[in-house]
């Protein structure tokens, strides 16, 4: 019996992954580095850090720490002056509703997100206080794939893995709750989710009567 969803943040509960997308674009074209939306699957998930390395490997650069500490924090400025422009209307349709309805079952909901900027962000779109846990980048010192986030979300919680479904749009986030034990619905395309145990287009889709079959 499912007493537990955990949901990923940018990209399941609200279009933030396009934000993190045109931040490292433009960083990507200052360096001079082509990089595709194929390419920014990779980075879907991962922690910020891990994010520009995948960039640099992308384009056949090395740089000092420093250096990518320095980029790191310009890409964060632009993601958050996108975010600080955001309107609370752009939460993807149902999700609300969904959380919700999973609460007036009883149920107990979660986010984790990989993202250090996770609470600004639910605060702009008003669902801070829709979560029993809330588990972001800045608590986890490991990026997904590695459980980490989704465990530390369900310990929160005082539920075991096996308790939980996680809802992902991120490949490295679908190993993740896979790799933490718990059941995952992907969220998006079959392409890159394609190991999560339920597939949907969008989060707002989630047929609730399936939760104890996944
Ligand atoms: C994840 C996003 O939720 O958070 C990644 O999918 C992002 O694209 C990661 O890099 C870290 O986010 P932040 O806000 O800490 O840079
Ligand atoms: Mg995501």
């Amino acid at each position: 019996m499912i007493k537990a969803c955990i949901f990923d943040l940018d990209g399941v509960i609200v279009d933030t992954a396009r934000y993190h997308y045109l931040a490292w674009q433009r960083l990507a074209k200052e360096l001079g580095i082509t990089f595709s939306l194929e390419d920014n699957e990779r980075l879907k998930g991962v922690s910020r850090m891990r994010s520009l390395e995948i960039i640099l490997e992308i384009g056949g650069k090395t740089m000092d720490e420093k250096s990518k500490e320095q980029l790191a924090a310009k890409k964060n400025q632009w993601f958050v002056d996108y975010v600080n422009a955001m309107k609370p209307e752009e939460i993807y349709p149902g999700v609300k509703k969904l959380l919700n309805h999973l609460r007036t079952m009883g149920l107990k909901v979660a986010l984790a997100s990989s993202s250090k900027n996770a609470k600004t962000v639910i605060k702009l779109i008003d669902i801070e206080n829709e979560f029993d846990a809330i588990v972001d980048g800045t608590m986890t010192t490991r990026t997904k794939p590695d459980p980490e986030v989704f465990l530390l979300a369900a310990s929160r919680l005082g539920l075991v893995p096996s308790d939980c479904v996680v809802f992902e749009d991120a490949e490295a986030g679908v190993e993740a709750a896979l790799n933490a034990g718990m059941k995952c619905v992907g969220v998006g395309s079959p392409k890159q989710l394609g190991k999560a145990n339920m597939i949907i287009p969008r989060t707002g889709d989630f047929p609730i009567e399936k939760l104890n079959s996944l």
